[in-house]
């Protein structure tokens, strides 16, 4: 599959590496490729500047999020959540009937309090923001509840762990399990909460992982289903 990964952080990079690794076509998307490659300093997560990564994987491109959308059979959004809709614009997301898209993306606004805002209530979501404002494409929110390494390797943390899709259209939330089958979900750990409007839920859910993140001193862990 041709993946275009949009989003040069510490999840973008992640899931780039790992899609190309399993023999994916993959180009990274970002907004300006001399100015992403000529960055020197660690980000805010203390993730290194992406040109040492780059040098790691020889096999994934980098590109403008514009070439990076066109031609891509899945277009996956690892931006920032505050202003993914402008990086899926660049990309074409619009242009592209029935194109796939991957939502990974949560809006977390960082003041002064305690816990950072969330871009989700009971009344809407950012998965539906972006379903709504790309009509023609079809969105799957999913791995937005855990840390991108465990995304990638659930193997990382013990136990029979879960992740979530949602999306209005079947065949594109079959085409993001396979990936998820490819990364090591199986089928019955892959839980499908049912159209875009589940991505409340799951986007719902950091202001938890973020407390749990403090309370256990890792990123490491996840969600099981006892039933
Ligand atoms: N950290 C995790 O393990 C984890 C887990 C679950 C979900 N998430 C979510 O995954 C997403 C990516 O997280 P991250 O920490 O890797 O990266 P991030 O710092 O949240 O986002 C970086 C990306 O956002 C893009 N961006 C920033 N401002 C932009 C603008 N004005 N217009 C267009 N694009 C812009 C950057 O584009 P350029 O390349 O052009 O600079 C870059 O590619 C976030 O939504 C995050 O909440 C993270």
């Amino acid at each position: 599959m041709r993946i275009a990964v949009l989003g040069t952080g510490q999840v973008g990079r992640t899931l780039a590496g790992r899609c190309a690794q399993l023999g994916h076509d993959v180009v990274v998307g970002t907004r300006d490729p001399r100015q992403t490659m000529a960055r020197t300093d660690t980000d805010a997560m203390g993730t290194p500047p992406y040109a040492q990564w780059q040098a790691e994987h020889p096999d994934v491109a980098l590109a403008t999020n514009a070439e990076a959308g066109a031609g891509a059979d899945l277009v996956v959004n690892a931006t920032n959540g505050s202003v993914s809709q402008a990086a899926l614009t660049d990309a074409g997301v619009g242009a592209r009937d029935g194109l796939v898209v991957l939502d990974v993306a949560n809006v977390l606004e960082f003041g002064a309090g305690p816990l950072p805002g969330i871009g989700a209530t009971t009344e809407g979501s950012l998965g539906e923001r972006l379903q709504a404002a790309f009509p023609a494409a079809r969105m799957v929110k999913a791995l937005n509840t855990m840390n991108c390494a465990v995304m990638v390797d659930p193997a990382r943390v013990p136990g029979d762990h879960v992740v979530f899709v949602a999306g209005d259209d079947a065949e594109a939330k079959a085409v993001v399990q396979d990936l998820l089958g490819e990364f090591g979900w199986g089928s019955e750990r892959i839980v499908d909460l049912g159209g875009i409007v589940g991505a409340r839920a799951t986007e719902m859910y950091i202001p938890l992982w973020l407390s749990l993140m403090g309370a256990l001193g890792t990123p490491e862990f996840n969600i099981a289903l006892a039933r």
